[in-house]
């Protein structure tokens, strides 16, 4: 690697950004943002230091307008990971900028990185990560919860959700008692409890059957109908074929960005924003 060492900026001095810097997530921003739902400027991140230094994701400028179904494609080990726990406020930048929703967050605070990763962000893992102890119903209602919502409210939504995801007789059952399919719809409908301006999906069909699999991709459907914005990573290219665009990376940077439904997204994202926003009681 020939690379400046300066010019990746330390965390430490990247982190001083004052925490009430994201005090609008809590009832949404004064104006409504214009733009791509989703903005990645220059994002760098590298693991290790000098000759052991990865640059797992090296310079990537990517722009999800909303509603717009995203597959990020590539071989194993080229960052996709990485770069879908960057766009989610899971994992800070060595070097540049993320924006969600017309607001700057990777200089957040601890906090309010929190709060944007509990209102701002669904994410859905190939392994689901639900609560072993708990119900589907609770699994739901958790994030919720945490968010400020009354019990009630909580409740109510988590069984719409389990409802529209194919769950609602499964509600009080363990994650033992489902199948992968059924747990990872169960994680859909908790990436959703926060009505979240993007669900960010990492091989989120990896460990189902072909059966299970076209399940989650009806699923993601309805969602990509109804205005979701999604980004997915998979290396499955018959999932990535589903999606509205296709990007593939390679030793951390994009490779290609294929447009394959000219229908999808717009840039104005304006008034869904200022909705999505506003938690509802
Ligand atoms: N926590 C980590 N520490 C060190 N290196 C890592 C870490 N996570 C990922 N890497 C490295 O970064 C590169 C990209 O990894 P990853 O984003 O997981 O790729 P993908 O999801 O495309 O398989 C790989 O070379 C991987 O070994
Ligand atoms: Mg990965």
């Amino acid at each position: 690697m020939t690379r400046n060492r300066q010019r990746a900026r330390g965390r430490s001095q990247r982190r001083g950004a004052d925490d009430s810097a994201g005090a609008g997530w809590a009832g949404g921003p004064p104006g409504a943002p214009a733009g791509p739902v989703l903005r990645a400027v220059g994002l760098a991140r590298v693991y290790g230091e000098d000759e052991s230094a990865v640059w797992a994701v090296d310079g990537v400028d990517l722009d999800v307008p909303a509603g717009q179904t995203l597959a990020v494609t590539g071989p194993s080990g080229c960052g996709k990971s990485t770069l879908l726990q960057l766009l989610g406020g899971l994992d800070l930048p060595t070097e540049g900028e993320v924006w969600l929703g017309g607001r700057r967050v990777d200089d957040l605070g601890e906090r309010a990185l929190a709060r944007l990763r509990r209102r701002a962000v669904g994410f859905v893992f190939q392994a689901y990560h639900l609560m072993d102890e708990l119900t589907a119903a609770e699994n739901v209602e958790l994030p919720a919860l945490l968010a400020g919502a009354s019990p009630r409210t909580a409740r109510r939504r988590a069984a719409e959700l389990l409802d529209q995801v194919g769950l609602a007789d499964r509600a009080r059952h363990l994650p033992s008692e489902l199948s992968g399919g059924q747990r990872q719809r169960v994680a859909i409908a908790r990436a959703l409890v926060n009505k979240p301006l993007v669900v960010l999906a990492d091989e989120p069909t990896g460990n189902l059957d072909s059966a299970a699999t076209q399940d989650i991709l009806r699923l993601f459907d309805e969602l990509r109908a109804a205005g979701q914005t999604l980004v997915m990573v998979t290396h499955d290219e018959r999932v990535a074929a589903t999606a509205d665009r296709i990007v593939s990376l390679r030793d951390g940077t994009l490779a290609d960005d294929t447009l394959l439904n000219t229908d999808s997204g717009s840039d104005s994202g304006t008034t869904r924003l200022g909705t999505l926003l506003s938690w509802e009681d």
